[in-house]
């Protein structure tokens, strides 16, 4: 045995992040003065006013502001949704604004995996069949290889029991993890969510946000647009809008972690 029991080796260094986003060095997401004009009758409204960032892989960033701030806008920006009215989007190196719906929709179905606040599966269906649905406009899948990745995305969101379960069958935290499973089976380079703890109770959001941080220590990058301050205790870093711009960008230095929360809950009642 040849073991070495100094602590301090090489391989112990942590890895340097970048910026100190603690996330990768490569740049995923890339805003460039993103603006968003509506025109409502005279009256335009300025929706978003002049936003950049970068997200490195590997960051799990919550979105946060009032009601009105601009968080809906912006996400349909980084889903590949909407357009800006000015400013560039560049999705893994890809400038998105210049693109024609066909290809935003080719794009937003390989690189976004999307968790909504209302999970949005099918009704009726079954948790594999639901997990599938991304792949089977991907050719590269045959209906085998389309079954196997859906099982294994559902095993690591915890449901390898649950498989065969129709929507109808499942908690709010069991679909939501659903999901999620479908969100990351075509493996995505960004997880969007949109207020996916918004209809679950505390109990229940924290165990989905287990399942994110998991996700996140596993190296997958989130955002997670909430109305909720408490969330963002559980993120790398938050960004805050008002009035369509960003009002503060932070590096959480001191991330806690969901499942002790969980675990500091009252015992629940059967
Ligand atoms: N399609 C639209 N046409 C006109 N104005 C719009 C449109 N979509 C959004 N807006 C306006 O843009 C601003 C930002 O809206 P947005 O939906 O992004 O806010 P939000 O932060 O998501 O709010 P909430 O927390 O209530 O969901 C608001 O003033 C809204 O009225
Ligand atoms: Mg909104």
């Amino acid at each position: 045995m040849n073991q070495d029991n100094n602590k301090q080796t090489k391989d112990s260094t942590p890895l340097p992040t970048r910026e100190g986003h603690g996330g990768g060095s490569k740049v995923v997401i890339k805003l460039d003065d993103v603006r968003r004009n509506f025109q409502v009758g005279n009256e335009t409204v300025k929706a978003l006013r002049g936003v950049s960032f970068e997200i490195h892989e590997g960051e799990f960033v919550t979105i946060m502001g009032t009601s009105g701030s601009g968080k809906s806008t912006l996400l349909n920006q980084l889903g590949c949704l909407d357009t800006p009215t000015s400013g560039e989007y560049y999705l893994d190196g890809v400038s998105v604004r210049t693109m024609r719906r066909s290809q935003r929709a080719r794009l937003r179905n390989r690189k976004i995996g999307f968790v909504f606040q209302n999970y949005n599966l099918l009704p009726k269906t079954t948790a594999v069949e639901n997990v599938e649905l991304p792949l089977m406009y991907n050719k590269e899948y045959s209906a085998k290889q389309r079954r196997e990745a859906a099982i294994e995305a559902l095993k690591a969101v915890g449901l390898g029991d649950r498989l065969e379960h129709k929507s109808n069958q499942m908690s709010g935290g069991q679909m939501q993890r659903v999901a999620i499973a479908r969100a990351l089976v075509n493996n995505p380079a960004v997880i969007l969510a949109d207020e996916a703890t918004g209809n679950l109770d505390t109990r229940t959001s924290y165990e989905v946000l287990v399942l994110f941080q998991k996700l996140h220590a596993e190296g997958r990058t989130i955002i997670f647009v909430t109305h909720n301050p408490d969330i963002a205790k559980y993120s790398s870093r938050n960004i805050v809008l008002r009035d369509g711009k960003i009002r503060e960008d932070t590096i959480n230095e001191n991330i806690l972690n969901a499942a002790d929360a969980l675990a500091a809950l009252p015992a629940q009642e059967d």
